[in-house]
């Protein structure tokens, strides 16, 4: 167990064993996967930083979406975009995870704060549900907004219904749902009275910088949980450094969850295309490599 600034991680003694697999929208999967030790510590708010094969391989960071203690359980969901997440959308029930360190990142500040409404952009619903969880635990009236591009990239949607005291869904191209981006119905919540305590989004950084910038004329506090590059995960290599209110963070230890309305996104966004040829290179060998597997299986 490494103790790193405001957390204890969890890593290497037990081989993580995918439990359960599902896909939840194109490209979208949910795994079960074998974490006691994160399961029984992990907040809402906190990620893992999965290592698929070896020393050698990538390092990605994943929001625990959900935890079952008593099962030594913990829920990821992601989408896969590129050559490590399409590798991980490979895998089976019963397959193994070299390495899956957690809980890391502080976890989200819960309590009462009256009205609050969530907002969640595509893949960006998955880290966002356990902290609406929370919040309705906390005893908040729970406002969701929730988008994608179109219907069947939609998550969560059930799960967010069960929960929340409203649920308003929107779909880019109007597939399903409200026609509009998230930030509509986000502007005219805010001008409600009383209007909302406080605001979480979470999505694509654009979304998150929109959102913020919806619910600054209405002084609505907002708090975004950012997804730069990550290597260590521990406040070591720097990788995961952003600007908010004019100050370095690393989003890893000081985050993942920050004031919006301090962020400077743009630098943010610039930053997380430093290595977009690398990654497409990668992801184009990842997808001939399968291909040639596939084929030699098959003769
Ligand atoms: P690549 O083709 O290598 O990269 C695609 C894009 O993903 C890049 O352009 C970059 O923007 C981002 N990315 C690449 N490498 C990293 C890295 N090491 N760290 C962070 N971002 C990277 N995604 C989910 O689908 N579900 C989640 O629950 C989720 N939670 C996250 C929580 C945090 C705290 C952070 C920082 C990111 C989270 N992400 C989540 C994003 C996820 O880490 C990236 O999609 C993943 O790393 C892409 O890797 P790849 O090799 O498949 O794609
Ligand atoms: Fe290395 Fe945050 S990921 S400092
Ligand atoms: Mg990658």
């Amino acid at each position: 167990m490494l103790r790193s600034p405001n957390i204890f991680i969890f890593a290497g003694n037990v081989m993580n064993r995918i439990e359960s697999k599902q896909q939840l929208a194109e490209d979208v999967y949910r795994m079960q996967v074998e974490a006691p030790l994160i399961a029984r510590e992990r907040l809402p708010g906190q990620f893992v930083i999965v290592q698929l094969d070896n020393d050698y391989g990538e390092r990605i960071p994943l929001t625990i979406a959900d935890a079952d203690p008593e099962g030594g359980t913990i829920s990821l969901i992601f989408q896969a975009v590129g050559k490590t997440t399409h590798k991980l959308a490979e895998r089976n029930p019963g397959d193994t995870i070299e390495s899956v360190l957690g809980p890391l990142g502080k976890p989200t500040h819960i309590e009462k704060f009256g009205t609050v409404v969530c907002v969640g952009g595509g893949i960006g619903v998955a880290p966002l549900y356990p902290i609406a969880k929370g919040m309705k635990a906390a005893g908040n009236r729970l406002v969701v907004i929730m988008g994608a591009r179109t219907q069947a990239l939609l998550i969560l949607e059930e799960e967010m219904r069960r929960i929340a005291d409203e649920l308003i869904v929107c779909t880019d191209d109007g597939s399903y749902g409200r026609k509009s981006l998230v930030t509509d119905p986000l502007k005219e919540v805010c001008t409600r009275v009383p209007k909302p305590d406080l605001a979480v989004a979470i999505g694509p950084p654009v979304m998150m910088k929109f959102c913020s910038e919806a619910t600054r004329p209405h002084s609505v506090p907002t708090v975004v949980s950012l997804n730069t590059i990550m290597i260590d995960g521990t406040g070591m290599c720097g990788g995961c450094r952003v600007t908010v209110g004019g100050k370095t963070r690393f989003v890893c230890v000081d985050g993942p969850e920050f004031d919006g309305h301090q962020v400077d996104f743009d630098n943010m966004i610039q930053r997380l295309k430093s290595y977009k040829k690398i990654e497409d290179e990668a992801h184009r060998r990842c997808h001939m490599d399968m291909a040639l597997e596939a084929r030699g299986r098959a003769s």
